[in-house]
């Protein structure tokens, strides 16, 4: 699919005081990243592509699969959308859902192996048409290894739609299929992104500061 939505560099974000941001949160962001109606409008659009990417492909129908924690609040949305799609249009696809979880961040750093602590029995998705979806990529490293432990299960296909992917040097050239927002290479949180599971409770992306990573630091 062509094109992603960019954010710049130097672009500077939205001051604090000009959207709703709970009160525990304000000493601890640097700006509002991306507002949540524009989150809400850009996963409208993604929902069509992937509708109309994946109906030619596969009439029999897909499982999207929610990578927990994070991917939980892009998953619901999108899915809402995707069936809103479904149930609207002349060609329709049967959609079912399904859940992994993974564990990879302590702090702001990637931990380098992926660890599955919980979900369905990958099993299932024999031979199905697996969409992948995930808050956001990184260095591409853990999705990497999630589309190796997901081939072993040999689905049909793999499709990955991540909300957000970091202009990152970190990055090993890892692309999805479908991208919400390309961001410049700060650590942001809300829409369900965490640090240390802080902010999941904030809807608007953010960007955190040195006071929110020193006040909720864990020890690594
Ligand atoms: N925020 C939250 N989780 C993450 C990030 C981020 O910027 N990068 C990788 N995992
Ligand atoms: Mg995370």
């Amino acid at each position: 699919m062509g094109g992603s939505c960019e954010i710049k560099d130097d672009y500077a974000g939205y001051p604090l005081n000009m959207f709703c941001v709970p009160k525990h949160y304000e000493a601890d962001l640097t700006d509002i990243m991306i507002p949540a109606g524009l989150i809400n409008d850009r996963i409208e659009r993604i929902a069509r592509d992937i509708v109309q990417d994946i109906i030619p492909q596969e009439n029999r129908g897909i499982v999207v699969l929610c990578v927990l924690k994070g991917g939980y609040k892009f998953f619901a949305d999108l899915l809402d959308k995707i069936k809103q799609l479904n149930r609207n249009s002349e060609e329709s696809i049967p959609i079912s859902i399904d859940f992994i979880r993974l564990q990879s961040y302590k702090n702001d750093k990637s931990q380098g192996s992926i660890q599955v602590i919980g979900g369905d029995r990958l099993e299932n998705l024999k031979g199905k048409c697996v969409l992948v979806v995930e808050d956001i990529i990184d260095t591409g490293g853990t999705m990497i290894k999630l589309k190796e432990l997901l081939a072993k299960h040999e689905p049909k296909c793999v499709k990955v739609a991540s909300l957000l992917v970091k202009r990152s040097a970190r990055n090993c050239g890892y692309k999805p299929d479908f991208t919400g927002f390309e961001i410049p290479d700060e650590f942001v949180v809300g829409y369900a992104l965490d640090y240390n599971e802080h902010f999941r409770d904030l809807s608007h992306i953010c960007v955190i500061n040195e006071n929110g990573k020193k006040k909720y630091a864990v020890a690594s």
